[in-house]
């Protein structure tokens, strides 16, 4: 309602978003007049948080498990990610606002812009999100390969972490991203979910999103073959569910290594932090979320 929508936006003045200078060529208000549809599902994340998983469940709930379909189709192609076009070069890529807005419903449709950057019409007109949160030190060691692939990134591990603590990288600030949604987790139109949660019991975040798209509860014949389609490792080998081969097409120079689909696993930093970079997020954390007088734990 008005009512929960109104507090938020006051706050949004104050909120910040790294993104490319090129959003002041007027994407920002293209992309806040984008015209919704009451059967939208929008399917918002921080980058690295778990948004490709998620629109393919999302998709699969809208469109009665069509496994047929879902294959002859990239996922990109069956849910437009909305701001595509405005963090790159237009004139090399399709517009996405437009592919948005050719999609015939049931639509899903993926952002990672912060809550006061998407278009107005959701909030106004109450259109479901579901909104995945994922820990931070995990989207980190997830972002810095992939920003550093897409060119959106240059440089060491420690200055891509302190560059993320300051919001200098692509689409932070990471906190505030997560609050504003966390705050809004009670309202009917939001689905707040973290990956960890998605991790840890898949069926039981599918059954409720069932409830929250207005779907049948699936039945066990029906939940398994969901399940094992949504699996890491099913994902990791179907092209048309990993977008690796597409980002290799569209850049050059590459790492050898490179894949969108890393580990999925929680809790992934482990491997790749120092004690001290742990320290160091942590204690950043425990600064932004105290000013909301809650702690990391009381999210994830
Ligand atoms: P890692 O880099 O930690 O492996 P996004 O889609 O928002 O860009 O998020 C990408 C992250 O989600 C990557 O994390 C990717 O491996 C993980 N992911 C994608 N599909 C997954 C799945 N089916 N199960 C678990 N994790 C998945």
């Amino acid at each position: 309602s008005a009512g929960d929508w109104l507090p938020l936006k006051q706050d949004w003045s104050t909120r910040w978003c790294t993104l490319p200078e090129r959003y002041m060529d007027g994407w920002v208000d293209l992309i806040s007049n984008f015209n919704t549809r009451d059967s939208d599902v929008f399917v918002v994340t921080f980058m690295k948080a778990g948004a490709t998983w998620m629109q393919e469940l999302a998709w699969m709930l809208r469109h009665n498990l069509d496994f047929v379909s879902a294959a002859n189709k990239q996922s990109f192609l069956r849910c437009p990610y909305l701001e595509f076009s405005a963090n790159n070069d237009s004139a090399k890529f399709h517009n996405t606002l437009k592919a948005a807005d050719d999609l015939i419903s049931p639509r899903v449709i993926k952002s990672h812009l912060p809550a006061q950057l998407l278009p107005l019409q959701i909030f106004q007109k109450n259109r479901k999100i579901i909104y995945v949160a994922r820990n931070p030190k995990d989207v980190i060691v997830s972002a810095f390969p992939f920003t550093t692939a897409i060119k959106m990134w240059q440089g060491d591990l420690d200055t891509f972490i302190d560059e993320f603590l300051n919001d200098k990288v692509l689409y932070c600030s990471y906190w505030s991203h997560v609050i504003d949604f966390w705050r809004m987790r009670n309202n009917p139109n939001i689905f707040f979910v973290t990956y960890e949660e998605m991790k840890r019991d898949l069926k039981d975040v599918i059954q409720r999103l069932c409830k929250f798209l207005g779907v049948n509860e699936l039945k066990e014949c029906e939940m398994n073959p969901l399940l094992a389609y949504l699996s890491f490792d099913n994902m990791k080998k179907q092209e048309f569910l990993n977008p690796t081969d597409l980002v290799r097409k569209r850049e050059n120079n590459l790492r050898e290594d490179f894949d969108f689909m890393r580990r999925g696993i929680v809790g992934s930093y482990k491997e790749d932090l120092t004690a001290d970079q742990i320290a160091k997020i942590d204690l950043w954390s425990h600064t932004c979320l105290s000013q909301y007088g809650i702690c990391e734990s009381d999210i994830f």
